[in-house]
């Protein structure tokens, strides 16, 4: 029954929050969104919208007070360039954030608290290689986390584990590999990199260089909005308790990125490679066997379709501020 069911969306202000946010209102549900920031891009769609900052006790009380469930997303985040340079400031802010907030669910009796993982929980020594072996879920120990970022995420899953345990609170958690689409950040230095290549090239004259940070040769995987809010959806409703990949299956290059970008943009880009810029692990893939197996589902929309909306918004949003080149 989702009819009335009473939702809190944290982070409701940013990329994934608020598409979460806009799907669990049209299926019924009654939202609270929270954030420190409103949705940058078009007004939020939530029946109510509070500004709070959730690394404080008191507002992580008042966010989830009457709530049914809670979908836990707000982060210190953004791309490789940004976590590999404020790892003191994400720890502290995303450790407090995660502790207030599970804690703040129990006293105020949420039956289910669902936390937003990344691929940053998988130890670096499994991905040495661009050719890297797709990343099951139990391969995150012996743990080896990304250095800040992917540790304090490691932190929080296990403290979610620890809440069902003792507490009998229903949690679920899912480790996000790369989503990209429209709505999201794509300039200021939080940007990942689909985002970072669309802005490049929508504003790059045919024939133009863009920068791409590293070689080009390193791997990952990339998946749609749309298809990581169907999959946080079905998550929710399942009895699956422990933690879930959530990303497409697919690797390519960095390079076959940039290439893909410059088709939806019918413009022919050459490289600069900066080597010296953080390019994060060398070979990073979703394996999604269990995400199949519990969910009957895996992401739908290819990365060819996915990359042509993202560039196509992200072009009109340059263009709307002079900043597109055709
Ligand atoms: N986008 C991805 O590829 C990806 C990958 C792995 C994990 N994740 C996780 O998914 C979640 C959502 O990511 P996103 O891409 O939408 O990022 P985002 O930065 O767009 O959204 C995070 C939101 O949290 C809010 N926030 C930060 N500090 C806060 C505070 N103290 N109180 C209240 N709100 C606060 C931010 O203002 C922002 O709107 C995050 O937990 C992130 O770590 C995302």
């Amino acid at each position: 029954m989702t009819q009335g069911k009473r939702v809190l969306v944290t982070g409701a202000g940013g990329f994934i929050g608020h598409h979460l946010t806009s799907r669990l209102v049209a299926d019924g549900y009654r939202v609270r969104g929270v954030d420190i920031k409103y949705p940058e891009y078009e007004p939020t769609r939530a029946q109510s919208f509070e500004i709070l900052d959730l690394r404080r006790w008191s507002d992580c009380l008042q966010a989830t007070r009457e709530i049914d469930e809670v979908y836990n997303l707000a982060a210190n985040m953004g791309g490789i360039g940004f976590i590999e340079t404020n790892k003191a400031e994400i720890t502290r802010d995303n450790s407090l954030i995660n502790l207030h907030m599970l804690e703040a669910a129990r006293v105020n009796q949420v039956s289910r608290f669902l936390f937003t993982s990344s691929a940053c929980v998988y130890p670096g020594y499994r991905q040495d290689s661009p050719d890297v072996t797709p990343l099951a879920e139990e391969h995150a120990y012996p743990a080896d986390a990304e250095d800040g970022y992917g540790w304090e995420k490691l932190f929080a899953e296990r403290l979610c584990r620890h809440y069902t345990e003792d507490y009998g609170l229903e949690t679920r958690v899912v480790r996000f590999h790369n989503i990209f689409g429209p709505l999201g950040t794509y300039d200021g230095g939080r940007e990942k990199s689909p985002a970072a290549f669309c802005r490049k090239i929508a504003m790059a004259a045919d024939n133009d260089s863009i920068e791409v940070w590293g070689d080009g040769k390193q791997t990952r995987s990339y998946c749609y909005i749309d298809d990581c809010i169907e999959g946080i959806c079905r998550l929710m409703r399942s009895d699956h308790g422990e933690p879930l990949n959530l990303g497409q299956d697919r690797l390519i290059s960095v390079d076959e990125l940039v290439d893909m970008v410059a088709v939806a943009a019918d413009k022919s880009i050459k490289k600069e490679y900066d080597t010296s810029k953080p390019q994060g692990v060398r070979g990073r893939n979703s394996d999604n066997s269990r995400l199949r197996s519990v969910l009957g589902w895996v992401p739908q929309t290819s990365l060819e379709r996915g990359i042509e909306i993202t560039y196509r918004w992200i072009r009109e949003q340059l263009e709307a501020r002079g900043d597109a080149t055709r």
